[in-house]
């Protein structure tokens, strides 16, 4: 018997291992998703090379894999994301990227594989843009939208985790985008204003 009244009345759920395999897949999930080139339209700088890769292809851009078990403040939710390592025009392939709901809550990414940037932004305009190779961890702090680019040739795969109730709000990026964006430039990845590279293309 538990002594522990608060213990007595928990639905009990299981701790959970879970093997990562080299290429990003976990042995088992509860959610998988795929986002290709058609639904993100809006979201690149050449609307025309989205456009393109569309009408040949439409490829998968990235893929997600999450745990989840509830939405309890007291939860966790946690997961893969594949970014493919890929261009849209000169600009890196990246996933949309969001605001947590609840903004107040903050993020966790390790990154397994790859090269690229997690991009961070508040509402008023504060902005980083920090670099993650393998092994790199990022604290995504409260406030803070985020989103990754692959400016790298393998994939980017990266493991996150975040407070369940935390929610995604993708109404704000789907409406201003990020204010910088990276593309490629002889060869390297270039971070910009955005408003300064559609002035100058
Ligand atoms: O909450 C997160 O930051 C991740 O689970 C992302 O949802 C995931 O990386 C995919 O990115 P997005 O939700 O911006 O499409
Ligand atoms: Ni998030």
């Amino acid at each position: 018997m538990c002594s522990n009244e608060k213990h007595k009345l928990v639905n009990l759920v299981l701790p959970r291992g879970i093997h990562i395999s080299e290429n990003g897949i976990p042995s088992a999930y509860d959610n998988y998703y795929e986002k290709r080139a058609s639904e993100m339209r809006g979201f690149y700088q050449d609307g025309n090379a989205l456009e393109e890769i569309i009408s040949k292809e439409n490829v998968v851009l990235y893929r997600v894999y999450e745990f989840k078990n509830s939405e309890s403040s007291n939860d966790l939710v946690y997961g893969i994301s594949i970014v493919a390592p890929l261009k849209i025009g000169k600009e890196y392939n990246m996933t949309k990227g969001h605001y947590h709901e609840a903004v107040d809550t903050s993020e966790i990414y390790f990154c397994l594989n790859g090269d690229g940037y997690m991009v961070m932004e508040t509402e008023t305009g504060v902005t980083e843009c920090i670099r993650m190779t393998k092994g790199t961890l990022v604290y995504v702090a409260p406030y803070f939208s985020h989103r990754t680019v692959n400016t790298g040739n393998q994939e980017f795969i990266n493991l996150f985790c975040y407070p369940a109730h935390a929610g995604h709000d993708y109404k704000t990026i789907e409406k201003n985008g990020f204010r910088k964006i990276i593309f490629e430039e002889k060869g390297d990845p270039v971070i910009v204003d955005k408003r300064a590279f559609s002035e100058n293309s």
